[in-house]
């Protein structure tokens, strides 16, 4: 979270991801001044560790913070891509209840695969 790159939201995001082999590899969001090719923190993690680790990664879970103790719970695009690697993941996020922990399956009901 603190390396978050944020001069437009000032909403400084972080995210640290459990891989099934117990690696830890963390993302922070990284924005731009198009705005729309923001990068979140969730995909930020999960994409270093695809080029830390290699393709095969499997996401146990990951945890979700911010610097304004907001609720945030990752959006439409990072559970997707969270799907892609964790189909069994469990997420741990902020919500408007407090932390919460949930399977990515209750977050992203019928997640795409491409079969
Ligand atoms: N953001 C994340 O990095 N993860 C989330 O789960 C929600 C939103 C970022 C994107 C943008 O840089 C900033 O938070 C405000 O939307």
């Amino acid at each position: 979270m603190k390396n978050a790159y944020a001069p437009y939201s000032h909403f400084k995001v972080g995210a640290a991801l459990l891989t099934s082999t117990g690696e830890i590899v963390t993302g922070c969001n990284v924005e731009n001044a198009s705005y729309g090719v923001t990068n979140c923190a969730e995909r930020t993690a999960i994409f270093s560790a695809v080029a830390k680790i290699g393709p095969t990664i499997e996401i146990s879970a990951i945890a979700i913070v911010n610097d304004h103790e907001a609720p945030c719970a990752p959006c439409g695009a990072c559970r997707q891509v969270i799907y892609e690697f964790g189909p069994q993941a469990t997420v741990y996020f902020l919500s408007a209840k407090g932390w919460t922990e949930l399977p990515i399956t209750a977050l992203l009901p019928e997640g795409f695969r491409l079969q």
